[in-house]
C-alpha cells in the first residue's frame, strides 16, 4: 500500500518500533487522528488514559487491520456484525460487541463489550498490516476538548509527550465514527456518524435510536464534550447575528461559526452548507475559534433534518455546559 510521500519510510518504521515498545503515537484515520498504542498491552493502554487524562472506566475502540481479526477481540459474533463488517469495513463504523473473557479489560474500561473498528485510511491501515495485532486508538485530544483533524492538532494536544505523530494530511470525514451496539438484545445506535441509521438498518434492519440505561458507557455521549474552551452558545442564525450586536455593545468579542456564509456584521469563519463538507472543516474551525481568545463563539444553528443528525450531535455536545467550562476536565 502506497503510503503518502511526506512520510518516509525510516519514519513510519519508527512509529511502528514505538507502538512494539508500547508507545502512543499519532494516527491518522479518516475520522478524526487517534493517540494510538498496543491494544494487548495493558501498560501502553493505560499509558494512552494517561495522556488524555481520560477516566479509566471510558473504553477504548481497538482498530484492526480487516474484519479476519474480529475474533481474536470478540466472542459470540453475531452474523449482523459480520454483514456490517462486510459492507462499511475499511469504513467509518465502530461495531460494539462481547469481549472475549480471556483479554484484559483495562481497554474496554471494565466493561464486558469490546469496540471495533477497521479504519479506511491509508495510513492506519498500513501501520495496523505492519503491527500485526489490534491498536486501542480514542481520539487523539485532552478528555473532553475538541478532537484533532490534522497531525498539526495532535502535536498541539500533547506537544513533547507523543513524539511521533504520522502526518496523514486532513482526515476526509471529520467527525468520529458512527457506533452501533451489537451487544444486547436489539442493535442500537451509540453515536451518530456519518455512515447514518438508515444506511445500517439496509443491512441488518431496525436499530434502536441512542443509549438505554443498559447500554455500555461511551464518552462521546457524555453532555460536554467536543468542546472549545471559549463559552459556545446554538443559535439561529437570526439571533447569532443579534447576540453578536448586543455582545459587541458591551465590549465583547463574539466569534461566529456561520453556515454558507459570513454575515457581513460578524467575525468568524463560514463552513459549506452542506453536511459532509460542514463536518469535514468543523473541528478545524472550532480550534481555530477558539484560538482567537473572544468572549463567545456562537454558533449558526444548522437545519434540523436527518442528514444533519451526526453535525448537530456534536455541536450541541460543543456548546452544553459552557458556563461551568473552568470547572470541567478537558
Ligand atoms: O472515529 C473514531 O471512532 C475515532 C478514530 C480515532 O477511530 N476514535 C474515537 O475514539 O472517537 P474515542 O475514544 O474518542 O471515542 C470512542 C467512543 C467512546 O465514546 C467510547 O466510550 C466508545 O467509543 N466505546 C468504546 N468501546 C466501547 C464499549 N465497549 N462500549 C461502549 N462504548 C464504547
Ligand atoms: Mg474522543
Amino acid at each position: 500500500m502506497a503510503l503518502p510521500t511526506h512520510i518516509s519510510t525510516g519514519m513510519f518504521d519508527a512509529a511502528v518500533a514505538a507502538l512494539r515498545r508500547g508507545e502512543a503515537i499519532g494516527l491518522p484515520t479518516e475520522t478524526v487522528y487517534g493517540l494510538a498504542a498496543d491494544a494487548g498491552n495493558a501498560d501502553a493502554v493505560r499509558s494512552i488514559f494517561a495522556l488524555k487524562g481520560r477516566p479509566a472506566d471510558h473504553p477504548l475502540i481497538v482498530h484492526l487491520a480487516d474484519a479476519t481479526q474480529l475474533a481474536q477481540w470478540a466472542c459470540a459474533i453475531p452474523e449482523s456484525a459480520l454483514l456490517l463488517a462486510e459492507a462499511f469495513w475499511p469504513g467509518p463504523l465502530t461495531m460494539i460487541l462481547k469481549k472475549r473473557s480471556d483479554l484484559p479489560s483495562v481497554v474496554t474500561g471494565g466493561q464486558d463489550s469490546i469496540g471495533l473498528r477497521c479504519p479506511a485510511h491509508p495510513v492506519a491501515l498500513a501501520v495496523l498490516n505492519a503491527f500485526g495485532g489490534g491498536l486501542a486508538a480514542p481520539s487523539g485530544n485532552r478528555f473532553g476538548h475538541v478532537s484533532p483533524t490534522t497531525a498539526q492538532h495532535v502535536r498541539d494536544e500533547f506537544g513533547a509527550a507523543v513524539p511521533i505523530v504520522l502526518d496523514g494530511g486532513d482526515c476526509e470525514v471529520g467527525i468520529e465514527s458512527t457506533i452501533v451496539d451489537l451487544s444486547g438484545t436489539q442493535p442500537r445506535l451509540l453515536r451518530p456518524g456519518r455512515i447514518s441509521r438508515a444506511e445500517l438498518e439496509a443491512v441488518i434492519g431496525h436499530i434502536e435510536a441512542g443509549a438505554n440505561s443498559e447500554s455500555p458507557r461511551a464518552s462521546g455521549m457524555l453532555e460536554k464534550h467536543y468542546a472549545p474552551r471559549t463559552a459556545t452558545q446554538l443559535l439561529s442564525r437570526t439571533q447569532a447575528i443579534a447576540s453578536a450586536r448586543e455582545q459587541d455593545a458591551l465590549g465583547k468579542r463574539v466569534v461566529l461559526l456561520a453556515l454558507g456564509a459570513l454575515p457581513e456584521v460578524c467575525e468568524g469563519i463560514a463552513l459549506p452548507a452542506d453536511p459532509a463538507g460542514y463536518a469535514h472543516g468543523l473541528y478545524a474551525a472550532l480550534r481555530e475559534l477558539d484560538a482567537r481568545h473572544a468572549h463567545l463563539i456562537v454558533i449558526e444553528r444548522p437545519p434540523s433534518d436527518d442528514a444533519w443528525i451526526a453535525v448537530l450531535d456534536r455541536l450541541r455536545r460543543s456548546a452544553a455546559g459552557a458556563e461551568q467550562q473552568e470547572d470541567d476536565a478537558t
